[in-house]
């Protein structure tokens, strides 16, 4: 069942974190609704620009329409990542989206602010919500690319501001945290100082840590030695997840971990079975492997064992 993200959020709100997981394919909708599922869990489903382009908008739609169908104790959002303008409206328009990040965190203050605002106006009118962004993560994400010296933690000084004028609904901070598989060269933590202040300021107010993948050590080693040529970095602790939860983080973007599920599947089925070209065998042990996976997270978010609680709160 699709819900509203504002349900989700309400109901998660300083007790767990909404796991917000990227898909692109049959085989990762598969596997993120056996292992929300399996951890009974809701989640959000998450669509990046480049998601909607790599096959067809209407084939990833069409995709979890049918996941819908297939798991009907599913409750979940759809939402549009790091959306443009453009894609924001489309996305809207569409009726499908249950919200839209607006990304302008690009654009100095004023700018993000304005074009916020416009996003807002738009979606309030049919009922959709919207997720902005202030300060800026590190890395990589679609076409862009922020370097570690240009990424800047978001100021809570400006978080009240920034949401009184534009309306967001959900607010995305940098608190130490970058995209992709490349984040700290050695152990960091998230910075709680900085979260703790924007929840002082803005209480009850749901917030969002996006590149929050933990870029398990073992799962590098294991891509490594069947192949792969990963550098050595790490992640969020996902024993933080937690913590960053109760100070008001209510939803926790992870895509690239799901990644490298991915290649380490493909990588050692290919290593071990030389001979093999039909791709169904390791589709198949990925969605065993995927759905273990978000089980696995959504325990460290605190969102597994939700679903009962949650479904009563609905009166569904
Ligand atoms: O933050 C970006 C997400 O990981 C989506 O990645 O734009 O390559 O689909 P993508
Ligand atoms: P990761 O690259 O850490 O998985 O972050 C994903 C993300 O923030 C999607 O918006
Ligand atoms: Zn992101």
């Amino acid at each position: 069942m699709i819900v509203t993200t504002a349900q989700l959020f309400k109901h998660a709100y300083g007790k767990y974190g909404v796991g917000a997981y990227n898909i692109n394919n049959a085989e990762q909708a598969m596997g993120l609704f056996r292992g929300c599922l399996e951890a009974k869990a809701p989640f959000i489903i998450q669509i990046s620009k480049g998601a909607r382009k790599y096959t067809d908008k209407r084939m990833l739609e069409a995709v979890i329409r049918s996941a819908e169908q297939i798991f009907p104790e599913a409750i979940f959002a759809v939402h549009l990542d790091h959306g443009d303008e453009e894609t924001c409206y489309d996305c809207i328009n569409s009726g499908f989206y249950s919200s839209v990040m607006i990304d302008a965190s690009h654009d100095p203050f004023a700018k993000n602010v304005e074009i916020t605002k416009r996003v807002v106006e738009a979606a309030h009118k049919k009922g959709i919500s919207v997720e902005a962004e202030l300060g800026m993560l590190g890395g990589v994400e679609e076409d862009i690319k922020v370097e570690e010296g240009h990424a800047c933690l978001t100021n809570p000084a400006e978080v009240q501001d920034f949401v009184g004028k534009s309306q967001c609904d959900s607010l995305a901070c940098a608190i130490g945290t970058s995209h992709g598989a490349y984040k700290f060269k050695g152990r960091q933590s998230l910075h709680f100082n900085v979260l703790r202040e924007i929840q002082q300021k803005m209480p009850g107010y749901p917030l969002v840590m996006h590149g929050s993948s933990s870029v398990p050590q073992e799962e590098v080693r294991r891509i490594n030695a069947a192949g792969g040529q990963l550098g050595s970095a790490v992640g969020v602790d996902e024993n933080e997840y937690l913590p960053a939860a109760k100070l008001g983080v209510t939803k926790i973007n992870i895509d690239t971990d799901g990644r490298l599920v991915w290649t380490r599947v493909h990588r050692e089925f290919f290593r071990d079975n030389p001979k093999e070209f039909d791709f169904r065998p390791p589709g198949k042990v990925f969605m065993d492997e995927y759905a273990k996976f978000i089980a696995h997270k959504n325990g460290k978010l605190g969102s597994a064992g939700q679903l009962d609680d949650l479904r009563k709160s609905l009166g569904k």
